[in-house]
């Protein structure tokens, strides 16, 4: 990734998807499927959906499936996988600028996976307003990155803006009440680079399930 713009991120990321035909596995993220495999499908709400794999998996499940993403590239991408999987009438793909937009509604799912950029991103008032939107009994699941990839260039190279999913608890005030919080970070995993290099990552890990109402 070029990290030197002062471009938005919609020019940002269109340029970065369209920098090869395919970037992602196209397989729905691990923590995704460990978490909601047994959860009865509802309604979920993907941040950053990329390619679209996880909404297109969670749609095969039988959710209903609200994805979002800055970038039309990606979104036209994930479109024609939806409908290669025969599962378009379940997700609705929304082009927006996650900074500027607010969550309608409910959801019975938020999941945020691997919501980082390399351009001024306001995850923090994002993963707010994600929160919100998470109905009695959901689960927030937001999993990222504990360290950027060897191969990711980011302007920001400080890790410290990576934080632990225990300190994105508490900045998100998950911790004050009204929540189950789980906080980890996962095992080990190898993961593949753009030039099929490879690496060891972990991953913070936040789950939170918002109390039903007594
Ligand atoms: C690192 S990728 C992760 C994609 C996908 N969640 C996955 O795990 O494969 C980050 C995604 O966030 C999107 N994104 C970055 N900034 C955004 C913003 N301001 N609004 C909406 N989407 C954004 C990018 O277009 C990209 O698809």
């Amino acid at each position: 990734m070029d990290t030197e713009t002062t471009e938005g991120p919609s020019e940002f990321w269109n340029g970065f998807y369209s920098e090869r035909e395919r970037v992602w596995s196209g397989k729905p993220n691990a923590a995704l499927v460990r978490e909601v495999e047994t959860v009865a499908p509802a309604r979920a709400l993907d941040l950053g959906c990329g390619e679209g794999a996880d909404a297109i998996w969670l749609a095969a499940r039988g959710w209903t499936v609200t994805a979002v993403d800055v970038s039309a590239v990606a979104l036209s991408r994930a479109r024609q996988h939806a409908e290669d999987a025969g599962v378009t009438n379940r997700v609705q793909w929304l082009e927006r600028d996650l900074g500027e937009w607010e969550p309608e509604g409910e959801y019975d799912l938020v999941s945020a996976q691997f919501l980082h950029s390399p351009i001024e991103l306001p995850r923090d008032r994002i993963l707010r307003r994600a929160a919100a939107a998470v109905a009695p009994g959901g689960l927030l699941l937001v999993v990222g990155h504990t360290a950027f990839p060897p191969w990711g260039r980011h302007r920001h190279a400080d890790e410290a803006e990576l934080p632990t999913a225990e300190e994105l608890a508490m900045s998100l005030g998950l911790r004050a009440g009204g929540w189950e919080v789980e906080a980890t970070t996962s095992e080990g995993r190898e993961v593949s680079g753009p030039e099929g290099q490879t690496a060891v990552m972990t991953d913070a890990v936040l789950r939170a399930w918002r109390l039903a109402a007594d």
